[in-house]
């Protein structure tokens, strides 16, 4: 008999991209919403500031402290906080075009004062647990509900030292039930296909492959969640995050409103915010795809996974 009531709920977003606090705005609407459906945890995969400097960080730990103080829910329920960095963290001052120098010019501050600020030169490490309170680890893993979360910051490939973590902690893995991985890059050869863009070197894919209870979620490429090859199911799962904050069309040709500048606000954008709320029955996971740009679902049925 199958259960009916969800044993562990969470949400999975991705690619914020936060600058000033006006910019946590649609952060902050999918975190209530979240919050609102019962999730006992968020997953962020990566690229939670656009520019990787401390004010902006500090924006993204202030947003959730609003909707989840002490991370409890008004219910009194505990919401774990499963966050990790993408590239823009890790380096993300350096990108440079039109729009990126726009969305930087919100904080008028000197880029010369902006190189002193960002994470990498403050420690990445620091800079983490200044901002969230908890120990900084490359690769870490947290238990929510019984179930196994394990988080990789990771800029274009996966996260450092992910096969010798995998060698020394697989084994404390249950394989009797799901767990949940979560880098910045897709695993590549999942979703998307053999040639995605946001995909790392392989190393992931070939790291899952011995888990065939691992569902991985990861984001980077900001393409849509509209599409079937977002949910891809081979040895393990892989399940694409899209992005809260713009949109990319590979399609498109480069450099159009369509292809790049689809950030809410963004001269000629197209409003773009997407993310899953996961739902687990017993051992079954099930995917739902939310719009939280136009706040409804994406038209498709939840995907087990
Ligand atoms: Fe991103």
């Amino acid at each position: 008999m199958k259960d009916t009531q969800p044993t562990l709920r969470f949400g999975v977003i991705s690619d914020l991209h936060v600058t000033d606090w006006a910019s946590t705005s649609v952060f902050r609407k999918a975190l209530c919403w979240y919050r609102d459906r019962g999730a006992d945890a968020v997953v962020v995969a990566g690229d939670l500031t656009d520019h990787g400097i401390l004010p902006q960080l500090e924006n993204v730990a202030r947003a959730w402290r609003e909707v989840f103080p002490g991370d409890s829910a008004p219910d009194g329920r505990r919401v774990e906080r499963l966050f990790i960095y993408g590239n823009h963290d890790f380096e993300g001052l350096h990108y440079r075009d039109k729009w990126m120098d726009g969305a930087f010019d919100v904080h008028g501050i000197p880029r010369e004062d902006a190189e002193k600020m960002q994470l990498s030169a403050i420690g990445l490490g620091k800079a983490w647990e200044n901002c969230f309170g908890e120990s900084y680890a490359p690769i870490y893993r947290k238990r929510v509900k019984g179930f196994d979360f394990i988080g990789g910051h990771s800029a274009w490939q996966a996260p450092q030292g992910l096969a010798e973590w995998f060698a020394a902690h697989g084994g404390e893995l249950d394989p009797s039930r799901p767990f949940f991985y979560f880098q910045h890059p897709h695993p590549k050869g999942t979703v998307y296909g053999g040639n995605a863009p946001g995909s790392d070197d392989g190393t992931s894919t070939r790291v899952l492959s011995a888990y065939p209870n691992a569902v991985a979620f990861s984001g980077h490429s900001h393409i849509s969640i509209d599409r079937d090859d977002a949910v891809w199911r081979g040895a393990f799962a892989s399940v694409a995050t899209a992005s809260l904050s713009y949109g990319y069309f590979p399609d498109a040709p480069e450099e159009t409103a369509a292809s790049r500048a689809a950030a809410l606000g963004w001269e000629g954008g197209v409003p773009f915010a997407q993310g899953l709320l996961v739902e687990v029955r017993g051992n079954e996971v099930s995917v739902r795809r939310r719009d939280f740009a136009r706040d409804e679902d994406i038209d498709r049925p939840p995907q087990v996974v």
